[in-house]
């Protein structure tokens, strides 16, 4: 298993040497490596059995920084980067080449965020590279939310894990791509739709497609557990699905004709930022349970809902 701890000296060391350390973030723990550094970056991609058609995010510690290697910047972006970091956002922007093919498939843009979490910014500001850094699970499976979670699937293939505690927001970036002046969201996340368009007017949102995605995170079964879900009326599947051994993932509601323990409420309180918190912890412990089947419903289309319901949507397309 990984050494968990809070050491950013060691974390620095390892990273210097080609090496792995998994890093906290606000949305999700992050899998990082030098992005300046192909044989780094390569052991991203083997250690997540990630295809490499499949591109990684660049985390830095200032705008700084991220023009050191991007250009041709455009407006709106500068305009959601002076807004919005650090925190859940990342954009995709002209990369230069200081940063190796390996980290964006071959695609001319590099996805870039300054992520909020103490601790990776202190790191991030120690160094003089930034870190490519996909979520740290195993491909296809959902991101982790704790240090644990980091440590249950891949701690017997990385040695260190900074630990940050749970991650205060609980579900990935929202990702922002630019067609000249106008933005496109291609994967719903930790900013909300409203505040972007509250600073920067109407955004395209992408609907997901199934083959040729242009942000892997659009794949459909991704961020999937194991277990077989499906969503809708959960008092109408309850009689449905009456033959098999039953876990509830509800918003806040609770049935009295499964046993508690296969329950989990999002939020009791009906809080729709809760909710997206508790999210990937919550499919984590239905998918250990000894159920044959997950019934969920969709949570209000508000806020962090869209990206809630999206990610619930993938996880039972399998
Ligand atoms: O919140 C987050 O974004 C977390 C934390 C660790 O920062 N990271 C994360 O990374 O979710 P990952 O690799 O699991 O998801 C990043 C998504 C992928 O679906 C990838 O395809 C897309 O971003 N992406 C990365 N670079 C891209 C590019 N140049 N063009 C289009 N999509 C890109
Ligand atoms: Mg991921």
């Amino acid at each position: 298993m990984a050494r968990i701890g809070s050491d950013i000296q060691k974390s620095k060391k390892i990273l210097a040497a080609s090496g792995l350390v998994s890093i906290p973030t606000e949305t999700v723990y992050g899998l990082a490596a030098n992005a300046f550094d192909i044989a780094a970056v390569l052991k991203i991609f083997a250690t997540k059995n990630r295809p490499t058609f499949d591109p990684l995010i660049v985390h830095a510690a200032s705008l700084d920084k991220i023009e050191s290697f991007t250009k041709n910047i455009p407006n709106k972006a500068f305009a959601l980067a002076e807004n919005f970091w650090p925190g859940p956002l990342t954009l995709l922007l002209e990369r230069t080449s200081l940063i190796p093919d390996m980290v964006t498939s071959g695609l001319p843009k590099v996805a870039v965020r300054i992520p909020k979490h103490p601790l990776t910014l202190n790191l991030l500001s120690q160094l003089d590279f930034p870190l490519a850094a996909p979520s740290a699970n195993p491909f296809g499976y959902i991101s982790p939310t704790t240090a644990k979670h980091v440590n249950d699937q891949l701690g017997n293939k990385i040695s260190y894990i900074l630990d940050g505690g749970d991650c205060a927001i609980g579900i990935e970036s929202t990702i922002i791509g630019f067609e000249g002046e106008d933005a496109i969201v291609y994967r719903l996340g930790g900013l909300s739709i409203n505040a972007i368009e509250e600073l920067i007017g109407t955004v395209q949102v992408v609907p997901h497609s199934t083959s040729q995605p242009q942000s892997p995170g659009q794949l459909k079964s991704h961020y999937a557990p194991k277990k077989k879900i499906v969503i809708g009326n959960i008092a109408d599947m309850i009689t449905q699905y009456k033959n098999e051994e039953i876990g509830i993932l509800s918003f806040q509601k609770q049935y009295p004709k499964i046993a508690q323990a296969n329950q989990i409420q999002l939020s009791s309180l009906e809080d729709i930022n809760e909710a997206a918190k508790n999210l990937f912890t919550a499919l984590r412990k239905l998918d250990a349970l000894s159920v044959t089947i997950i019934l969920a419903e969709f949570v209000p289309n508000i806020g962090l809902g869209l990206a809630i319901n999206d990610r619930l949507k993938r996880a039972s397309s399998k």
